[in-house]
């Protein structure tokens, strides 16, 4: 278990962001073809699925974020659902600055959006609407191509990290 933020005693949002953190979550990257061309991503714990016919999925993007203006823009992104052997993944995408992909790490499906090797789920999505709340984009998908792996999954709570239950199918 490893703990990814030492006490930030001067965030005003510290109290209710430890309320959020006792809530534990999958934890998933987001990724885009941003406007060079390139795949980029961000750590997201904000995933939910939200319907099944249509079959869409949301997340909650923190306008604040330096790629914010990037995922606004883009038709398509990809959720990749991370396993419990991709933490320094997360990490990574959750570095400020670092949203880039590592050759050789990101694969397409349909809609052309990166999706990280090594997931253990992936849903591929068209963007289909976006929801401007507070200081954040709700920005809902509607999934065109999806999959799934047998694996566990990376849990986060309370800003540590865990392993789920290793599941099958
Ligand atoms: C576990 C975890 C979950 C996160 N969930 C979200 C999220 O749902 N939405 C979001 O906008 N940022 C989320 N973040 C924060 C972004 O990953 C982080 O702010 C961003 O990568 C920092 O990059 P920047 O400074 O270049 O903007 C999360 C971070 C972590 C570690």
């Amino acid at each position: 278990m490893l703990r990814l933020w030492p006490n930030a005693v001067s965030d005003p949002f510290r109290p209710l962001k430890n309320a959020f953190a006792r809530y534990p979550t999958g934890v998933t990257v987001v990724s885009c073809v941003g406007s060079d061309g390139k795949p980029l991503g961000i750590t997201v714990n904000s995933f939910n699925s939200v319907a099944l016919e249509p079959a869409l999925v949301s997340w909650c993007l923190d306008d604040h974020t330096s790629v914010a203006a990037e995922f606004l823009a883009a038709d398509h992104y990809a959720v990749s659902i991370l396993s419990v052997d991709q933490e320094k993944a997360c990490m990574r995408f959750a570095t400020p600055g670092q949203h880039e992909f590592i050759n050789g790490e990101g694969e397409t499906f349909k809609t052309g959006a990166p999706l990280l090797k090594g997931r253990i789920a992936g849903f591929d999505c068209r963007l289909a609407e976006r929801l401007k709340v507070g200081d954040h984009t709700i920005l809902i998908g509607e999934i065109v191509h999806f999959d799934s792996f047998p694996g566990k999954p990376l849990v986060y709570a309370g800003r540590q990290f865990l392993s789920g239950p290793m599941i099958e199918d």
